[in-house]
């Protein structure tokens, strides 16, 4: 019997890499059933026939509804939002994550590691007020400054290479802390404070866990230097929101570059949109044309072995989170 395969597309995929995708999987698993849901109602009526489902998220009750149901793979680097969903839980579905398709989110981050240090959130905002304001516009120089990055996954290790590569120094926390190409100093965990005491920009590239979420409130945010910068990535629960809009507004840090939130889509009229001293990026760190490929291939890949009986990549240790 072939698999029936839903793929759960997000709407940023291109056309083109749609009709890729659906190429790709038509080649990896021949002759398999290729269910392509428009929307959460129709993915949630075809559950029932799906033996995997692939994408970026799953609607609520769809694993519930899938009794065939044997192996989700994720789009995704973070698969927080699928480890709590029934079946997954509880282990009756293999899960599998996307490892290294995001190699634009160290670009990301460096990015808004250098608009801040140029004062380029500043600027634009001036730009479209038509002020001149030279000295509002004078910025700083990253060479030799540090960057503390939480978590020193694929995505930390690719980031550290880029920010040394810049002349920064790099510091960072790690489970288990063994040494890092580029990375000065590698904490655990529970030494955390030592990061964020010394670090000029704190990213946030941890998985949620019991362990992280939360991580980041007001005693946090108040040991990071005022002159610093707070750089999420990852994802919006692991910050406490409402201690970082206090620690922005009375001066605590210098600035937050944020690319995830505590809700998504972030609700207009939320004060992270209107304070100077925030970029806010509507989580799209990872995504170019090129991501959605290398995700496709990631997923093929695994399809492949699937249809093979070999073991499957990157499957999630549910228990961990990650
Ligand atoms: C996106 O947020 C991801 O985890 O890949």
């Amino acid at each position: 019997m072939t698999p029936t395969i839903l793929v759960v597309a997000d709407p940023l995929v291109p056309e083109a890499v749609r009709a890729r995708l659906r190429e790709a999987v038509r080649e990896a698993a021949p002759g398999a059933p290729l269910i392509l849901p428009e929307t959460d109602a129709e993915a949630l009526e075809r559950a029932p026939d799906a033996e995997i489902a692939a994408g970026w998220s799953l609607p609520e009750g769809f694993t519930e509804r899938a009794p065939r149901l044997r192996w989700i793979h994720a789009f995704t680097a973070g698969v927080d939002h699928f480890v709590g969903m029934p079946g997954v839980r509880d282990g009756r579905v293999v899960l599998t994550r996307t490892v290294g398709a995001h190699t634009a989110v160290p670009e990301h981050v460096m990015a808004l590691v250098l608009a801040f240090s140029r004062r380029l959130h500043i600027a634009i905002r001036n730009q479209i007020a038509h002020r001149w304001d030279r000295p509002s516009g004078v910025g700083g120089e990253v060479r030799g400054q540090v960057m503390g990055i939480l978590g020193l996954g694929q995505i930390g290790r690719a980031l550290a290479e880029l920010a040394a590569g810049a002349g920064m120094r790099v510091i960072g926390t790690r489970r288990t802390p063994a040494p890092v190409a580029h990375v000065e100093r590698i904490f655990p965990p529970d030494r955390l404070d030592e990061v964020l005491r010394e670090a000029d920009y704190v990213v946030v590239l941890l998985p949620v866990t019991p362990a992280t979420r939360g991580l980041l409130g007001e005693r946090e945010l108040r040991s990071m230097k005022p002159s610093a910068v707070l750089i999420n990535v990852a994802r919006g629960v692991i910050v406490q929101e409402a201690a970082l809009v206090r620690a922005l507004r009375e001066g605590w840090i210098a600035g937050a570059g944020l690319d995830v939130f505590q809700q998504e889509p972030l609700p207009p009229g939320h004060p992270l949109y209107a304070l100077d001293r925030v970029i806010v990026t509507p989580h799209v760190s990872g995504i170019t044309p090129r991501f959605f490929d290398r995700v496709a291939a990631a997923f093929c890949d695994n399809l492949r072995r699937y249809a093979a009986g070999a073991p499957l990549q990157h499957i999630v240790d549910v228990s961990r989170g990650y």
